[in-house]
Parts: structure tokens; C-alpha cells; sequence
């Protein structure tokens, strides 16, 4: 049913599909009371009434009013031009949180002082005007937006402000995840999609039929199924978004074309402008090359059939009719669980194939909902629970290079420090030149960063209004940074390399891999000391490691017998890992911990895997044909089948273990024997005497 993501069962509490609610049909004046402040400014004393008590208002200051009412007037501007970026081009230049903010100071001062309400501030109406490009559509039942709470207090104090106006009700809530995309309005006549619009102002929206009726999660007719009949007019509601993976193959094609066509690029700086832009064209046959989805979660008007009693069961006639909705989506009954849900589903957020934002907790039962009503343009029977933001805005300061242990050549920004999520962040990767131009980011500029996850931080784009002038676009430089060698350009590859084979940043990257976690996992091979036996030319590749001596390291600043005997033991048991780790560890370009694993197991040695072709490479399962080029690519390599023939002479093991003569077997020379080996050993490095023991079926004590 649900296309969607984590396991429904290891969420709070899991339960079959879910609803939507129609918004109450009484619309409230809506003067009558502001929006709650979940926060209160510092400085702001107890929340005054809303309406001018003169009785317990603080003494009138002119002065202080007046400074208030410029404060407000700021706002609005400030809020204004966020909605027209983030609602009209579809590129927002404030982050949620920093959106959310400035609304939050504008009511904190609009409450204590309702005089210095205006009825265009942002706070009377639901932004987004609709578009010039589109005719116009009403929606029959305005859709509202959400108030938005940060903390667990804040879930509560709503939860108690609905049970206060209702004492006697008991709650249930339904938990649904923030999709962060674009909420459409669908128009069924008798089953048969009519009519589909973008939110636009609440009441008049976009109509962008041809491009929705592309979108494959959207039913063009309703199922009709026993508890779900086909109602004589409905409209029903939902998310038009895009998956992470297909928004980033979506910019990788669009960027490609750009510079085919020689052309400037546009790409999307998210998946939900990837959405909006997707959807918002003129020729649907654009939108119907773009990887859209749709989640549904509520409905408006219901004409000719029985309304649904609660979420949970408009939920459940809308998987139904035929559409998707999260399987992420729980009843729970109590605002603890609700409470619970939302903080796994932060945790887990990034484990989800489309952005959220945060949940949506829903009192399930409609009566309740009507009862509840709406105050401005929030529901009071819903509340978005928002989690801590991703992105934030910092300065560019540099650009700099890096290089890996491929070669490949990495542009990173230097940033002015910024806490994101309780980390700062000052260095994020800029991904390659093609990234950079098409995003046209400049030194200087104010740049938005995003951290998902433990994953690095990245550039996601620049804000070009904030431009003053100063800002100077990045070449790449002609040179590798740390061997000076010429880059050479290859026609439509995007990332760079130095082809140095002895570039010494590529020697560097590459032994810091092998002795890395997943790999050989060598403990005490910090980057100084690879760096240090790398510049005194004690090693000069990772198979080097295996002859290492305590003596030798003696010699070398800062080791102490203790410390270089550690490490000479850690680099001889590392010879004790399997084919997948020794294969990961070689860093061959694309081959991560995964198809290492494929790889050995589906070639059982490194001697056939040296004797492959290309075909052979490729039929295994999971290896396309992009990581089949890249390991045929490196066992061509004379330098690279050295370094194996190297690491199999130090007794690394270069098969599965089904596949390795077996070490007990009689028919081995020294199977049963264990060998201590000391002192010097003539002809043979230590590495190569143990190898050759290993191979013949002793043991190394
Ligand atoms: S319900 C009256 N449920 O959030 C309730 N909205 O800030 C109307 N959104 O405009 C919305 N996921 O674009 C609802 N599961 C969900 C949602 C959701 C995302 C968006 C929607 C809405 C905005 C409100």
C-alpha cells in the first residue's frame, strides 16, 4: 500500500492506514483571539492579555510602543520577502526555523499590542498568493495551514489549551510525519479527478491539473471499495513531493544537459523547490518527466457520502480510494506517545526516502475537531511539532582543495563557523566544480548549510540577495595543491584528478584508508604517523606497513619501545581479517565496504578477481557496470597487482576462507606447526616469511 519508508513496526506504535479531516465548517472570527506564543521574547514579562486590560497592562510607554510598532514593521517586510521567495520563485532565502522566528517575535508583539495589528501582516493570512501563470481555482473548504510547537512543553501547553475548552473529552491523536513538499487540493466529480490545486493564498490556489494528472500516485479515478463509496464531489489533500534519491539524480541530469548545451544550469537547491518547479510548468510534459510523488493525509468538502468519524478512518478510505498515505502514520491516546512518536521519528528522520520537517499530531475525532474550530489560519485541532533544523546560514570564506586517495580532487568550503544541531560547522564539501558553478556560489557570498544525519555537512546554496558586490566567483585551480602536477580535464566527467601516480596526497589518503574502522582497522596509525613514516620514506605504499619493525620506528620522533611495539603487533593482526575487509581497504574507486563484500564472495579470491574481465566483474549481483569499470580499471594497473602480489607475501588473506587450503590439512608441509619468528631473516622480509608459513599451513605464534 504505503510507498513509504521506515518499518511501520518499529515505530511507537503501529497501526493500519489513517485520515484526514475536513477543516471545521465554522470559521471563527478571527479577532477574537491571536494564534498562541508557544515562547515568550526575553524580556517579555508574563503574556499580557490579549485584548488592552488597562487594568494589568504595564504603564503606556509611547516611546516604547513606538519602537515596537517599527519592530513589527520590519517583520512584516522581513516575512514578506521570505514568503514571496519561498511561495512565488520557490527559493527561499530563510531557513523554517529563522521563517518560523521572526513570525513568532511578530505575534509576541502583535498579542501584548493588538493595536499594531495591521490586516496585511502575515499573521492575518495564509501566505503563498497564487502565481500569474495559472488560472485560478477556489477551494471549497479554505485549507489552513498549521501553528507550529519546538518542544515537548510546547506539544503540552497544547494539548492542555484544547482540553481546557474541551474538559470532559478524552483524546486520541493521530501521528503523522511533516512531508515537506507542496499540498495540493484534488477534485474528485463522482470519483473522476476533476481538478488539482496548489494551496496558493488558503482560498484560491494555482490550477495545475495536466501537470498532477502526470503524477503517478494519484488516482485519475477513485477505487471504490465497501467502506470506502465514491462521493458525488470531495477534496481531498495531500503532499506533491520528491524523494532525496530522485531529486538528486534529478539536478545530476540537469546539470548534465546544462553543460552539454553549454547552457546555464538550474537545478534545485532541495527536493521541495524540486517539487514546486517540477510542477509549476507551463508544459506538463516537462512535469511528467520529473519524479513526483504524492502522500495524502486530509480532506475538504464531502458531498453524497458519510463523513469520516476521526483521522485514522479518512486515513484508511484514502488508501482505499487508491492513494498513498504514510505508513509511518500511528494512533496513539495519549500526548506522552504522541510525544514518543515524534521524538523516534526524529531520530530516525533521516532513515526516511523524503525530507520531513517534523510531525503533525492530529486530534483523531472529528466532533472534537469541530469543536476545537480554527483561530486565524491555524486549526487548534493540529499542531506541526517541528524538529531541530538542518540548515543555517553562514558566510563562504574559501575555497579549498583536497585530495583523495584516488586522486580525485574535492573543492571544500571554508566557512565562518555556524552551530547546526549542537555541532559547528566550518569546513563543509563543495562535491566537485560542476556543483559549484551550477549553483553559482562565490567566495563571500551568504551560503546555506544543511547537515543530515552524521553525514558532512554541505553547501546547499548561495543567497545571492544578500550579495554586496564583494563577491568573487572560484576557479579551479590548474595545478594539484600538494604536487603542483597539471589537472587534465576529461570531457564530461565532473570531478577533477591528479594523475600523478606519486602525487604524495594521494599516498597519504590512500594508507590512511587501509588502516582506517572498515578496513584493516590498524589502532595507533593516527594521520601523523602515516604522515611521518610517509615524508621520512620509511614506507611508501600500505603494503610497506607489514615490514615495519619496532627498531625502525624506534628511529623515528616520538615513539617509545611501549608505543612502537603496540604498533607493530596491531599491523600483524590485521593479517588475520578476511578478503572483503583487505579488498575494501585497497581503495579502489566506488568500492565501499558493500561491494567488497559482493566482490569476494561472488570471486572467492583475489587471484580470480586479478583474472577477471569486465563481464564477469559486472554479473555479479549489485556491481553495475559504473563499479565494474573502476575495479577492471584498477587490476590493469602493473603498480596495483604489485602491491596485491606485495600484501599476499605478508600473509594478508587473499581468499574466503572455504577457499584457502585448508590449514590443518595434512598434505601442507607445516600444517600442526607454529612458527616464532626473530631476528634477521636474510633473504626474506618478515611479512614475506610469515606469508609464505601462512600459505603452507603453520601458524605464526
Ligand atoms: S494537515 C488543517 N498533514 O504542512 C491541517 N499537513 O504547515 C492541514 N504538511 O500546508 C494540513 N505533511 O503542506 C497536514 N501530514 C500532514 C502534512 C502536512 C505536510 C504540510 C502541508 C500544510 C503545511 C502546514
Amino acid at each position: 500500500m504505503a510507498s513509504d519508508p521506515l518499518d511501520a513496526s518499529d515505530m511507537t506504535t503501529s497501526v493500519p492506514p489513517p485520515i484526514a479531516a475536513k477543516p471545521p465548517a465554522r470559521k471563527r472570527a478571527r479577532k477574537a483571539a491571536m494564534p498562541p506564543v508557544p515562547h515568550s521574547e526575553p524580556g517579555n514579562e508574563e503574556a499580557a492579555p490579549a485584548s488592552g486590560d488597562a487594568a494589568s497592562a504595564p504603564a503606556y510607554d509611547a516611546a516604547a510602543v513606538e519602537a515596537l510598532a517599527t519592530r513589527a514593521e520590519e517583520l512584516r517586510v522581513r516575512i514578506r520577502a521570505a514568503e514571496v521567495a519561498y511561495y512565488e520563485r520557490s527559493d527561499p532565502i530563510l531557513s523554517d526555523i529563522e521563517f518560523d522566528e521572526l513570525l513568532l517575535d511578530l505575534r509576541a508583539i502583535e498579542e501584548r499590542h493588538p493595536e499594531l495589528i495591521t490586516p496585511e501582516s502575515p499573521t492575518q493570512h495564509v501566505s503563498g498568493e497564487p502565481t500569474a501563470l495559472f488560472a485560478q481555482v477556489e477551494h471549497v473548504v479554505p485549507m489552513l495551514s498549521l501553528a507550529n510547537v519546538h518542544t515537548a512543553e510546547e506539544l503540552r501547553a497544547w494539548q492542555e489549551r484544547a482540553q481546557r475548552q474541551l474538559p470532559r473529552a478524552t483524546f486520541a491523536y493521530v501521528c503523522e510525519p511533516k512531508i515537506d513538499g507542496l499540498s495540493m487540493n484534488l477534485t474528485y466529480e463522482r470519483g473522476l479527478l476533476v481538478s488539482a490545486a496548489t494551496r496558493g493564498n488558503g482560498v484560491v490556489g494555482d490550477d495545475v491539473t495536466p501537470n498532477v494528472r502526470t503524477i503517478q500516485d494519484v488516482p485519475k479515478r477513485l477505487r471504490a471499495a465497501p467502506d470506502a463509496p465514491i462521493p458525488e464531489l470531495v477534496e481531498l489533500r495531500g503532499e506533491v513531493y520528491m524523494r532525496v534519491a530522485d531529486f538528486e539524480a534529478l539536478n545530476e541530469r540537469l546539470a548534465a544537459e546544462a553543460e552539454q548545451a553549454g547552457a546555464t544550469p538550474r537545478i534545485f537547491a532541495n527536493p521541495r523547490n524540486g517539487a514546486s518547479g517540477s510542477l509549476h510548468q507551463k508544459d506538463a510534459s516537462v512535469t511528467a518527466g520529473r519524479p513526483l510523488s504524492f502522500l495524502a493525509y486530509a480532506a475538504g468538502t464531502l458531498v453524497g457520502a458519510r463523513e469520516p468519524e476521526s483521522q485514522w478512518e479518512l486515513l484508511r478510505r484514502l488508501a482505499a480510494w487508491g492513494f498513498q498515505v504514510s505508513s509511518l502514520a500511528a494512533r496513539v491516546e495519549s500526548i506522552e506517545a504522541a510525544q514518543a512518536f515524534c521524538d523516534h521519528l526524529e531520530a530516525e528522520r533521516f532513515k526516511v526516502p523524503y525530507e520531513i520537517d517534523g510531525a503533525v499530531i492530529k486530534i483523531d475525532a472529528r466532533w472534537q475537531q469541530e469543536e476545537l474550530g480554527a483561530v486565524a489560519r491555524d486549526p487548534r485541532w493540529a499542531i506541526a511539532y517541528k524538529f531541530a533544523p538542518v540548515q543555517r546560514n553562514t558566510r563562504l570564506l574559501d575555497i579549498w582543495v583536497s585530495v583523495g586517495r584516488t586522486g580525485a580532487l574535492t573543492p571544500n568550503a571554508r566557512l565562518e563557523p555556524v552551530q547546526i544541531g549542537g555541532v559547528t560547522v566550518s569546513n563543509s564539501t563543495l562535491f566537485n566544480e560542476r556543483y559549484i558553478i551550477s549553483r553559482d556560489i562565490r567566495i563571500g557570498d551568504t551560503v546555506v548549510i544543511e547537515r543530515r544525519g552524521d553525514v558532512i555537512p554541505k553547501v546547499v546554496k548561495p543567497l545571492p540577495d544578500l550579495r554586496t558586490g564583494t563577491e568573487v566567483a572560484w576557479q579551479f585551480p590548474g595545478e594539484c595543491p600538494s604536487c603542483h602536477t597539471p589537472i587534465v580535464r576529461v570531457e564530461g566527467e565532473a570531478v577533477l584528478f591528479c594523475r600523478n601516480a606519486e602525487c604524495p596526497a594521494k599516498h597519504l589518503e590512500r594508507i590512511r584508508h587501509f588502516v582506517s574502522r572498515g578496513a584493516m582497522d590498524i589502532q595507533g596509525l593516527g594521520d601523523l604517523i602515516v604522515e611521518r613514516l610517509l615524508t621520512t620514506a620509511t614506507i611508501r605504499d600500505a603494503a610497506d606497513l607489514y615490514d615495519l619493525t619496532e627498531e625502525t620506528l624506534l628511529q623515528l620522533d616520538g615513539f617509545q619501545k611501549k608505543s612502537a611495539s603496540n604498533l607493530v603487533t596491531a599491523i600483524a593482526a590485521s593479517k588475520n581479517l578476511a578478503l572483503p575487509r583487505v579488498l575494501f581497504a585497497l581503495g579502489i574507486r566506488f568500492v565501499g565496504e558493500k561491494a567488497a563484500t559482493t566482490l569476494a564472495e561472488g570471486l572467492r579470491s583475489m587471484q580470480n578477481l586479478l583474472a577477471a574481465t569486465e563481464e564477469q566483474i559486472t554479473s555479479l549481483p549489485g556491481i553495475g557496470p559504473r563499479i565494474a569499470a573502476s575495479v577492471y580499471e584498477w587490476i590493469q594497473q602493473p603498480s596495483n597487482r604489485e602491491l596485491v602480489a606485495r600484501l599476499a607475501a605478508s600473509g594478508l588473506r587473499m581468499s574466503l576462507p572455504d577457499d584457502e587450503p585448508a590449514a590443518e590439512s595434512s598434505n601442507l608441509p607445516f600444517a600442526g606447526q607454529s612458527f616464532v619468528l626473530t631476528g634477521s631473516l636474510g633473504a626474506l622480509t618478515r611479512g614475506q616469511a610469515e606469508g609464505a608459513i601462512l600459505r603452507l599451513g603453520g601458524k605464526i605464534a
